[in-house]
């Protein structure tokens, strides 16, 4: 299992600091959607620059003109890109279709998706490589947590790697890290912790404790 560290509400001069203290800790530096709404494609290619050596995905979400979008933030560095599962399948072909002419990986974001198994099944058809659980920061406030949606999406998928994403922190992780997804995404859970860099040790133990 690898840790993704979100980086949503933070600027790019803190992430740079953070990632800088905590990268023995994370698998995965996301370039969260809150920090491409504000830097653009700059974010990516400063971590980029900074940690050749880690994986990076940029938490686009992408809805539509998926190869342009795609192509995008593959040129600047990332290895992974996240396409709304809502979105049209056309949408999605594209992704993949950029994806694959850069040897990288297309993330479907399955947010607000209602028919879970049959979209699923219907992204792989399209050739994700990446189904993403995910209750976003404003379901959460509502109460709801990820899951009931993991244990689905895992019964349903054939061959696509799983991630989930959700509100997890270092009390839930166990829990999640049971049902053995390929990702578990953090954001808030180690950025808003008293101690991001302690936390970050905390849950990576964990879950590396689990596997
Ligand atoms: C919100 C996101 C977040 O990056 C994702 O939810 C992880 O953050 P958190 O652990 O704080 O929920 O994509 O849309
Ligand atoms: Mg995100």
């Amino acid at each position: 299992m690898k840790l993704q560290l979100a980086l949503d509400d933070i600027t790019l001069e803190d992430a740079l600091e953070l990632v800088a203290k905590v990268k023995d800790y994370i698998d995965i530096i996301e370039v969260g959607t809150p920090l491409v709404i504000e830097e653009g494609m700059r974010p990516v290619r400063a971590l980029r620059k900074h940690f050749p050596d880690k994986e990076i995905l940029a938490d686009l979400k992408i809805m539509d003109a998926g190869y342009y979008e795609t192509e995008e933030a593959l040129k600047a560095g990332a290895d992974y890109v996240t396409v709304l599962g809502v979105t049209d399948t056309l949408t999605v072909k594209g992704c993949v279709e950029a994806a694959n002419a850069y040897g990288k990986e297309v993330v479907a974001d399955m947010i607000c998706v209602s028919d879970m198994p049959k979209r699923i099944a219907e992204l792989e058809e399209a050739g994700v490589h990446g189904l993403s659980v995910h209750i976003g920061v404003d379901q959460q406030a509502a109460g709801i947590e990820p899951i009931d949606d993991l244990r689905l999406m895992i019964a349903h998928t054939r061959k696509a790697k799983i991630s989930v994403a959700g509100g997890i922190n270092i009390d839930t992780i166990p829990m999640y890290a049971k049902e053995k997804p390929d990702v578990m995404i953090v954001g808030g859970g180690i950025c808003h912790a008293k101690n991001p860099i302690v936390a970050a040790k905390e849950i990576y133990e964990a879950l590396k404790g689990c596997e």
